[in-house]
């Protein structure tokens, strides 16, 4: 696939970027129909800003400290600098920002987010120790459009993992990070390649498929 065909995208993160090294990696196969233009954090501090200028890319930061409580103000600035890079696709990716209806309107349909927890179950923070304490036998992560509302958005694609009898908070995230590493490249993949379709809150993937097969595995 051209550079000139593939969707440009944002990648934004709040701390150690391992979603976004996921997608750098996937995006460099030639047939991926996504380039990543740009890394942006909150957090100046960020240890995926590190990893994203060593594998080549443009990276900024927007402190959000700086803008005290306004967070419409942060949310311009962010939204001014995604256009700066001419992008089409925001990607959250461990980004722990509420973000403004404004902002989410704006770049409605154009904005995804991946949640460590099968939604609607789990919304919000701790997804991992409330798997726990509620004894479900089935987790996993979602892929799915932002909207204003936290987590709530229609869902791209989901992969579930059982919940052992041992698991810690620990053993249990890192199962279900492997699912959120496999899940996001596809969903993004799909959404750039402009196959999928939202009708209310759910998305169904349509037209053939011309990317390798390989890239648009079905949901695990
Ligand atoms: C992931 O579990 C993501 O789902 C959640 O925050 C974590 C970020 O991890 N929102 P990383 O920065 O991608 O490693």
């Amino acid at each position: 696939m051209s550079e000139a065909t593939k969707k440009r995208v944002a990648v934004l993160i709040s701390g150690r970027g391992s979603n976004m090294a996921s997608l750098i990696e996937a995006a460099k196969e030639p047939g991926y129909p996504a380039e990543i233009v740009v890394v942006g954090s909150n957090r100046p501090d960020a240890a995926g800003l590190e990893a994203a200028k060593e594998a080549g890319l443009q990276t900024f930061a927007i402190d959000h400290k700086e803008f005290g409580k306004d967070r419409a103000a942060f949310d311009s600035a962010l939204s001014a600098e995604l256009k700066k890079h001419d992008v089409e696709l925001v990607v959250l990716a461990g980004f722990m920002r509420l973000l403004t209806p404004g902002f989410t309107e704006e770049w409605e349909g154009r904005l995804i987010n991946i949640h460590p927890a099968l939604l609607p179950s789990f919304p919000g923070l701790n997804t991992h120790a409330r798997a726990l304490e509620t004894g479900v036998k089935l987790h996993g992560a979602t892929a799915h459009f932002v909207t204003s509302e936290m987590d709530v958005g229609p869902i791209i694609m989901q992969g579930a993992v059982p919940v052992l009898d041992d698991d810690s908070e620990q053993t249990l995230a890192a199962r279900v990070l492997e699912v959120e590493h496999q899940i996001y490249p596809e969903a993004l993949a799909l959404v750039a390649a402009e196959r999928t379709e939202i009708n209310g809150m759910r998305v169904t993937v349509v037209g053939s498929d011309d990317l390798d097969d390989d890239l648009i595995a079905p949901t695990v």
